[in-house]
């Protein structure tokens, strides 16, 4: 026998028994982000490798280290999408749909990073995300936030909590970073190695890091919120304001960082204490800068990302479940010469809508009907040697104690429209 081959690791298949699950939570999502006036964006899994250096950053885990990035036929390097925000506005800019106008965007689908593999984490995962290109304040930042609340509500989901912040201006971004990387410089051998190596580079991004003994040092390190004031604290305040008018709970962290360097503003996350490490659910924030840094004019931007995989096992572990239509009508063929009217059958009353199953591959009256039975079909409808001849149908109720009848063609639709 041939080697089996199996997927690549960290990518998985989603089988049969679990769409339903999905779909499920796809349809909540289109639901919430429509009823928000939010229109989908679908981009390619594939760019150009410099769109996500240039948005991303060069010193980021994401593009340092995590990237499918490969040579195609013509040496242009291109990289299997990590993350969509960036596509986003590229095919914004590209297409001029930017331009004077405000967007809101949606959009669902794989991305790929080159992580270590756990439970949570995978190296072909799927986001949903919303994009609102154009608005500067604070509204559209708490309305990103509804968008995101309605949902879990919507989900029936429990024990996400919000943690905001805002990284302010570049100006007190710029201050916060020296005053950081002063304090830190003085305790640079009690930090980790990859902080002690983002200490000059990036020394925002050592706030995110897990090691405990960096942690200790950064409990007494300078806070951010310190540094902001003006408009940028303003436009903080009403955006907590807004929450709280809305009920929406947050608690704001000053160590709040994100892993990608476009954020500007505001940034947060949801995260859940169901799953162990990987409890970031969603995540987001405001990245005013991108579309220059892009090559497009000056546009204001936020947005977040959720991770399908953990919003479906949330959904799961609060007590959610698919909602597969169970059959109308199971059609039970007996013999050859029953299947092409079965077939006829099974056409006519899915031409009504109803949702019908062909028994294929022949059997036994009492294997039939077991299938039919634990399909959850409402009815079986017989197809033998018999029915031929009379040029009539059997029909039994699979879910009540109803005795088993003979109808022409005709009287079935009526029938099993009328009784289901
Ligand atoms: P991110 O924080 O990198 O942000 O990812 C958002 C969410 O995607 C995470 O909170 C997590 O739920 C999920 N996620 C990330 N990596 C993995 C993985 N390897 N396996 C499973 N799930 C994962 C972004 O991607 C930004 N584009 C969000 C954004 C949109 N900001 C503004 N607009």
């Amino acid at each position: 026998m041939a080697k089996s081959i199996q997927s690549v690791r960290g990518m998985n298949d989603l089988l049969p028994g679990r769409s339903d699950l999905w779909h499920t939570v796809e349809s909540a999502i289109r639901s919430v982000v429509g009823s928000y006036g939010y229109q989908e964006i679908r981009t390619p899994l594939v760019e150009h490798t410099e769109l996500f250096q240039r948005s991303i950053g060069e010193q980021t885990d994401i593009v340092e280290k995590e990237m499918y990035t490969f040579l195609d036929n013509n040496s242009d390097s291109l990289t299997l999408r990590p993350e969509a925000t960036a596509a986003c506005v590229r095919a914004g800019i590209e297409h001029g749909f930017l331009h004077n106008q405000t967007q809101r965007l949606w959009y669902l689908g794989p991305m790929f990073r080159h992580e270590r593999p756990q439970k949570g984490r995978y190296r072909q995962f799927h986001q949903f995300g919303i994009e609102a290109l154009g608005w500067s304040g604070p509204d559209i930042d708490a309305e990103i936030l509804l968008v995101g609340t309605r949902l879990w509500r919507q989900l029936g989901l429990s024990g996400l909590t919000l943690e905001i912040n805002t990284l302010g201006t570049s100006d007190a971004r710029t201050r916060f970073r020296e005053a950081l990387r002063d304090y830190l410089g003085t305790r640079r051998e009690e930090i980790d190695k990859d902080s002690q190596r983002r200490l000059q580079s990036n020394p925002l991004r050592i706030l995110d890091s897990k090691d405990p003994g960096t942690r200790e040092v950064l409990d007494t390190a300078p806070d951010l919120l310190d540094f902001i004031a003006g408009d940028a604290r303003a436009d903080f305040d009403t955006l907590q304001h807004l929450l709280t008018a809305n009920g929406v709970e947050y608690r704001v962290n000053s160590r709040l960082v994100r892993g990608l360097d476009y954020y500007t503003g505001t940034v947060f996350e949801w995260t859940t204490g169901s799953f162990g490490a990987q409890s970031a659910i969603c995540a987001g924030g405001r990245y005013d800068e991108l579309v220059t840094q892009l090559g497009g004019r000056a546009m204001p931007a936020a947005g977040f990302a959720c991770g399908l995989e953990r919003l479906v096992d949330l959904y799961e572990h609060s007590g959610g479940c698919g909602a597969s239509e169970p059959f109308d009508v199971w059609i039970c063929i007996l013999g050859d010469n029953a299947v092409s009217r079965g077939f006829s059958v099974a056409e006519r009353l899915r031409d009504q809508g109803l949702r019908v199953m062909a028994n294929c591959g022949g059997g036994g009256l009492r294997k039939q009907f077991r299938k039919a039975d634990q399909s959850g079909a409402c009815f079986a409808v017989v197809i033998g040697e018999d029915e031929i001849k009379s040029q009539t149908l059997t029909v039994k109720s699979l879910r009540t104690e109803e005795e088993q009848t003979r109808l022409s063609e005709e009287q079935l639709v009526e029938y099993i429209k009328r009784e289901r």
